[in-house]
């Protein structure tokens, strides 16, 4: 399973293709995932990454695209809509995973949402199918009437934001975590625990955070608009955290919340 991906999105930023380039030389020697999402700004965002595809020549096979359904499509025939819009826009005839952006919704809303997200699968349009910001309450609600569970649950984690509860449920459930924002957005790279452990590996403190999501079987998907970042948030595989290391940083747990946090929602 790919661990290590590379978050793409920001408002108004244009993807360029020799961007795109770097992301998938440096991500996994050649393949990428990329993290788009259907929102606001979907026309401009899309259309600029549909554009970094066809000019940086590479494959779509070798493109791990990931996007997102937004809340203010949620409902059966909404969401169909909305999947086919993203495809038309990326330019692609397929993503390779398709989430709901979140459970912001009533919770029939939130069943019809899934009800269609189980037919874009079947038809082919997704490779797969999740949801992002989901809690234990919400994805037991989708368990009790669904076919076919989500691949993947993408929810804020880092060491200052463990989610003990929903992270040991999804691992039982054999839904995949997927940390977003695993850098904290800068916000707490300076915190002196961190630092130190950074010190001891001759890395900085952004790698280590992303190394902390790997061992703990986190897919991570860290972002970054400069290339040299994008370099170092890749060089985090010949080295190990121990298991006082990784103890150290859980114990920075405060339920922090840079993003926001809508798996507390009803
Ligand atoms: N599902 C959701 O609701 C949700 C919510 C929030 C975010 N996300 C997704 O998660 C992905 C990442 O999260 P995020 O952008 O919120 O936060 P993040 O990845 O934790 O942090 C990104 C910030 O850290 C900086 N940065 C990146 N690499 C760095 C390095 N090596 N050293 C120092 N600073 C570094 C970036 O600046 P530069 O770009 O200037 O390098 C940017 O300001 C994004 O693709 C986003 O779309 C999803």
């Amino acid at each position: 399973m790919w661990q290590l991906f590379a978050g793409a999105f920001q408002p108004g930023a244009i993807l360029r293709p020799s961007r795109l380039r770097i992301m998938v030389t440096h991500y996994f020697g050649g393949e990428f995932h990329w993290f788009t999402r259907s929102s606001y700004w979907v026309s401009f965002d899309h259309a600029h990454r549909s554009n970094a595809i066809r000019a940086s020549k590479i494959p779509r096979e070798e493109i791990f695209i990931t996007t997102k359904l937004w809340n203010s499509d949620h409902g059966y025939t909404r969401t169909l809509q909305a999947c086919d819009q993203s495809l038309k826009e990326l330019g692609v005839d397929y993503v390779d995973l398709y989430l709901v952006h979140s459970p912001l919704s009533s919770p029939q809303k939130r069943l019809d949402t899934w009800r269609a997200m189980e037919n874009i699968l079947k038809s082919g349009k997704a490779r797969s199918i999740g949801v992002s910001n989901y809690g234990v309450h919400h994805l037991k609600e989708l368990f009790s009437n669904c076919e076919v569970h989500p691949s993947i649950n993408q929810v804020e984690l880092h060491p200052f934001n463990l989610r003990k509860e929903l992270v040991d449920f999804c691992h039982k459930e054999n839904i995949v975590m997927e940390a977003y924002s695993p850098l904290t957005r800068g916000e707490r790279l300076n915190e002196p625990e961190l630092v130190q452990i950074a010190k001891k590996h001759g890395k900085s403190t952004a790698q280590i955070l992303i190394r902390w999501c790997l061992q703990k079987n986190f897919v991570t998907i860290p972002k970054s608009v400069k290339p040299a970042r994008i370099l170092e948030n890749s060089q985090v595989f010949y080295f190990e955290l121990s298991a006082s290391e990784t103890a150290k940083l859980d114990s920075l747990d405060e339920g922090f919340v840079v993003a926001w946090d809508p798996t507390k929602s009803k």
